[in-house]
């Protein structure tokens, strides 16, 4: 739908059911507000997207960067969203209804058995918001050492944080991560470009 099609309530409804999760799960959405546009397009800004056939998003929320990578990616492609809050799994089956999107309410660490699932190949991208940084050290290992796993050879994890502090295990488990920086987003926020080299 174009943005200037789009009812004037949304956008409110969006940041009030963001905000009311994020006063039951703080931790588990690290921000009372979605991603701004600044922080979209900064993450989004790497991806080639006349090669990117499958896309993950881990922790999509209300689909801040959902409907954007929908906007942006292939007539022809799919995006997997998984994210683990039952009321934001119902509310992107409503909200975007793409016949290119699956929404599955399951963890970020199952990224393998749900694309099985789906009999979809191994991805070029997986976008990720998830609070890795506030998660115990083996779990934020267990889903790095997953997401590289399920990647294509020259694929990429886009991860964006609040912290620095899942930056070790990203780099021990890729090798090659790019950081920046987005300072208009709220809170400012850090962006590690973790590549699967090819080959
Ligand atoms: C910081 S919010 C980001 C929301 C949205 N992508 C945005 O940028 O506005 C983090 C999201 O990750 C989800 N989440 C947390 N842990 C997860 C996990 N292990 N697997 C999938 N989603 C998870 C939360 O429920 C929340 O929706």
């Amino acid at each position: 739908m174009p943005e200037n099609a789009r009812s004037p309530l949304k956008p409110l409804s969006e940041a009030l059911l963001f905000a009311s999760n994020f006063l039951r799960h703080p931790n588990m959405l690290g921000s009372i507000v979605p991603s701004s546009r600044f922080l979209v397009n900064q993450v989004l800004e790497p991806v080639d997207w006349s090669r990117a056939r499958v896309l993950v998003e881990y922790g999509p929320g209300v689909g801040t960067f959902t409907a954007e990578i929908l906007r942006r990616m292939r007539s022809d492609a799919q995006l997997v969203a998984i994210e683990t809050n039952q009321d934001f799994v119902r509310f992107l089956q409503r909200a975007l209804p793409d016949p290119r999107l699956h929404v599955v309410h399951d963890s970020a660490a199952e990224v393998q058995p749900v694309l099985q699932r789906l009999g979809l190949p191994a991805p070029r991208y997986i976008i990720s918001g998830i609070p890795l940084g506030s998660m115990p050290d083996p779990v934020r290992t267990d889903i790095a050492v997953k997401s590289r796993a399920a990647l294509e050879p020259g694929g990429a994890f886009l991860v964006y944080q609040f912290t620095a502090r899942a930056l070790p295990v990203l780099q021990r488990t890729f090798g090659d991560v790019r950081r920046s920086f987005e300072r208009r987003n709220l809170p400012p926020a850090q962006l590690f470009m973790c590549a699967k080299r090819a080959g």
